[in-house]
């Protein structure tokens, strides 16, 4: 099936039984895009002709009214036929090539109770450029990806740094937690997403939740460590103290640069203590990653006082849908 792209007229070719989506990725093609499990709605698309179909049911990021106004979530619809759809372009934000390569397991060690460090060198002659905020998918047998944020910044790129969460039963975290060695050899895919750093004066306010921690550990230090001079604040919620794994080195930051900021919060939701916490919501660019609970608390709640929906960015750590 062909599938056009509006205004631009890019085409690709879907086959069945494959979400539009990953389609486009597959090609090149970095269309907006989150979650890519059916709930965030970055991926919305305005269906002008053609049929999709949704699998296993309309998604919870899509609701009745928008459906039949034609609308649709493209990480999940399947196109049916031919499909012409409305949608941004946005490669002027991620104008990046997506390449699938081998990664070499370089380093690993446990971070947290449950949550592992990895290390991966990619190969010397194969560029990797990728910006911070950014993701990767690991590539698993059957076609399934796994997808995890890179934790490092473009001008420290020797090896690229991941923070993986243990999910018990997870077809991928259980091989890192169980017989993953440095050595190993790993395929992944990207880079991808649109969560990225936007360079300007705003003071940025990061939030993350658990390991969402990892892709604002790149746009901070992006901001950090090249002497911009921009503020910076840090609110990081976890379950328990041992689970703010970069806590003394982020307090060791904050010491040395007087324009950063961070709380580690292990009591209550995070986006709670940014409420009580952060005054002149209005003027801060936000971004947020974590699990899409705290992200929708962020995007829902953060504007009631004043932040500006329109520089809220997200990454929605959703599961991965095989
Ligand atoms: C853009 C993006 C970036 C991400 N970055 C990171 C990252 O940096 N670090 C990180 O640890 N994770 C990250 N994630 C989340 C991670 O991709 C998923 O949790 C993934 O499913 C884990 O793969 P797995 O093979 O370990 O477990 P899976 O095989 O996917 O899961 C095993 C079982 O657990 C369930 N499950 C998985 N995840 C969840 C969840 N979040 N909530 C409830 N049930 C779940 C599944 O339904 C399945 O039944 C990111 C997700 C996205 C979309
Ligand atoms: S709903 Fe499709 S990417 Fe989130």
């Amino acid at each position: 099936m062909k599938v056009r792209l509006l205004p631009s007229s890019r085409e690709f070719e879907a086959v069945a039984r494959e979400p539009v989506l990953t389609a486009a990725l597959r090609q090149h093609l970095n269309l907006p895009h989150s979650c890519k499990g059916g709930s965030c709605g970055t991926c919305r698309v305005r269906v002008v002709s053609g049929r999709i179909a949704y699998p296993h049911g309309r998604p919870a990021g899509i609701d009745a009214v928008e459906e039949a106004a034609g609308y649709a979530l493209i990480c999940q619809a399947h196109a049916v036929e031919d499909l012409v759809i409305e949608t941004r372009e946005i490669r002027h934000v991620t104008d990046v090539e997506i390449r699938e390569l081998p990664a070499r397991v370089a380093r690993m060690e446990r971070l947290a109770p449950d949550v592992m460090g990895l290390w991966l060198r990619l190969p010397a002659i194969e560029p990797f450029a990728w910006q911070a905020g950014q993701y990767l998918d690991v590539m698993l047998p059957g076609e399934r990806r796994r997808s995890f944020s890179i934790a490092n910044p473009p001008h420290d790129a020797a090896l690229i740094e991941l923070h993986v969460r243990r999910t018990p039963g997870g077809a991928f975290s259980d091989q890192v937690f169980g017989s993953m060695k440095a050595g190993d050899l790993l395929r992944i895919e990207g880079p991808l997403g649109q969560f990225v750093y936007r360079p300007g004066d705003r003071p940025l306010l990061a939030v993350g939740g658990g390991t969402g921690y990892a892709p604002l550990k790149a746009i901070l230090r992006t901001v950090l460590e090249s002497g911009l001079r921009r503020d910076a604040v840090l609110y990081w919620g976890a379950r328990a103290a041992e689970d703010l794994y970069d806590d003394a080195w982020l307090r060791g930051l904050a010491a040395k640069h007087p324009h950063f900021h961070y709380t580690g919060v292990t009591t209550g939701p995070v986006h709670e203590a940014v409420l009580r916490g952060v005054a002149g919501l209005a003027g801060f660019d936000v971004y947020a990653a974590g699990p899409p609970a705290m992200i929708d608390a962020v995007r829902h709640e953060l504007p009631r006082q004043g932040a500006d929906p329109a520089r809220i960015f997200f990454d929605s750590f959703d599961r991965a849908p095989d």
